[in-house]
């Protein structure tokens, strides 16, 4: 007899672990199936959090570098990189076994496997051991995340053409890295290694980097990064990636048609991720994709088979994290009966490079293109006494409000701590503040968030450091 359940979720990541838990709170009698043999997806094993790890460890090796200059004195600066990669992994190590000891706490029943859909209410489960088993369940949430996509003739090799995974896992500094897109990996990831000594140069197809992001702060991102020394090339396509005894070669083709050829020890592919449904069975079943092959759902995040439902980036919207932990909290209170909802206007994006870049909200792009009538407000971090004390003066916070009503409509930040900021901002406009709610509210001295309650008073041209 197949073991029945309530709810199974398919695939453990931010998504599909917090959906399980959240289920298991209701009172279902919950599984999550996993194939990667630890729980937390991309986001947790090769994705935001050694990233994260690496991001700071990189920027504290960086930091150490100047030390003198601020008048501490140490002996030579040493790079131990594998040392590094031990406390990255550890971090995840730790972070993967606090999810298990979740499941266990909330009474998750946890398959290591692939699952595969069987019928509407039945899941193969082919286990990490080559077991077989088939399991039962009312309802069934698809969870199974992204992955990398490639360019087209290019072979991820993740030791010299690599994807995240392998930038995340090298075993020396290179020399001289390529990174093939300026979206959120790219940029990550080449700010790592370029602190740790790499030559960086990011090849953009378009003409500005981080695609969707409000133009100024794009460009503002640029200039800094310049300065820190990663190399740009700009409306630029790569055309071939050729390995070579001495590494890659990357040849590139510009808009104007010239052409040009980059050698590199390592090149990075980062140019966006696909929806994972591989071995789903999702034909057979007769779920429907849409155009970008991701699963099409409906606002209760069911797919065409209404026990079935998918949530994070299997389905549309933006690949991150959180995202997929609001949905995987809704579709569970929907299931139940409650009215779970998922705000998709007030979801906060965060590039943890350095500084940190950070919005939510519209744009003011789109608020042209909606064709609606706003108000800037803007501070530099430059006039904010705690930025200049720990002389991290680089960035503003813009604002952006109604003209009519001033509802803030987006926020958007570069600047130190900008992916903590950005959270009062999530708040504000859940209640739909006004940018004065924010400009009346005390903030602490010294503080950050000073920045945000000036660029507030700005709105109205009534800042008082700038
Ligand atoms: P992305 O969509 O952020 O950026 C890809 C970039 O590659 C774009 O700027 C695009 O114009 C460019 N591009 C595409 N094809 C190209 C070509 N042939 N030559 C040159 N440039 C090309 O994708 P990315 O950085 O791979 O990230 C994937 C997903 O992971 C994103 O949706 C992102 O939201 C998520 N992510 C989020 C992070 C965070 O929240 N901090 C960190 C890392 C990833």
């Amino acid at each position: 007899m197949a073991d029945k359940f309530q709810a199974v979720v398919i695939g453990g990541g931010p998504g599909g672990y917090v959906c399980a838990i959240r289920l298991a709170q209701l009172g279902f009698k919950t599984a999550c199936i996993e194939s990667r043999g630890s729980l937390g997806g991309t986001c947790l094993n090769i994705g935001c959090i050694p990233s994260k790890s690496l991001l700071n460890l990189s920027e504290s090796f960086h930091k150490a570098k100047n030390f003198s200059k601020i008048g501490i004195e140490v002996g030579e600066i040493k790079l131990n990189l594998q040392k590094m990669m031990e406390n990255k992994d550890k971090a995840v190590s730790v972070l993967t076994k606090g999810v298990e000891f979740l499941f266990k706490k909330n009474k998750v029943t946890y398959f290591k496997g692939i699952g595969k859909l069987k019928s509407n209410k039945e899941i193969n489960i082919i286990g990490l051991d080559n077991s077989q088993t088939t399991i039962e369940s009312d309802n069934i949430i698809i969870s199974t995340g992204s992955e990398p996509v490639s360019i087209p003739g290019v072979e991820i090799d993740e030791k010299i053409i690599v994807s995240s995974t392998g930038a995340l896992s090298l075993k020396t500094v290179p020399k001289k890295m390529v990174v093939v897109g300026g979206g959120y990996i790219g940029l990550e990831m080449g700010s790592v290694w370029s602190r740790l000594g790499s030559e960086v140069h990011v090849v953009e197809f378009l003409d500005h980097i981080t695609p969707g992001m409000d133009k100024e702060i794009s460009s503002e991102f640029m200039k800094i990064l310049k300065k820190q020394g990663l190399k740009f090339h700009l409306n630029t396509k790569v055309e071939k990636i050729v390995k070579n005894n001495n590494g890659v070669r990357i040849d590139t083709i510009d808009k104007t048609g010239k052409k040009e050829e980059l050698d590199s020890d390592v090149v990075l592919i980062a140019v966006g991720r696909k929806a994972f449904t591989k071995h789903l069975n999702l034909e057979k079943l007769g779920i429907e994709l849409d155009e970008k092959k991701r699963i099409n759902v409906n606002k209760k995040f069911q797919t065409n088979i209404e026990n079935i439902y998918a949530i994070g980036d299997v389905i549309q919207g933006p690949m991150l994290a959180h995202k997929a932990e609001e949905e995987g909290i809704a579709v569970a209170e929907l299931i139940a009966g409650q009215s779970g909802h998922v705000n998709y206007n007030v979801i906060p994006g965060v590039i943890y490079t350095t500084p940190e870049v950070a919005a939510i909200g519209d744009t003011e792009e789109q608020l042209i293109e909606k064709n609606l009538k706003y108000k800037v407000g803007k501070f530099p971090f430059m006039a904010n006494s705690r930025a200049k004390a720990i002389d991290e003066p680089e960035g503003f916070v813009k604002i952006l409000a109604d003209s009519t009503t001033d509802k803030v409509l987006g926020v958007h930040l570069i600047g130190p701590h900008a992916g903590e900021l950005i959270a009062e901002m999530a708040i504000a406009m859940e209640f739909g503040a006004s940018s004065e709610d924010i400009a009346r509210t005390c903030h602490a001295h010294p503080t950050f968030s000073e920045a945000v309650k000036e660029a507030a008073l700005s709105v109205d041209k009534r800042q008082i450091h700038s």
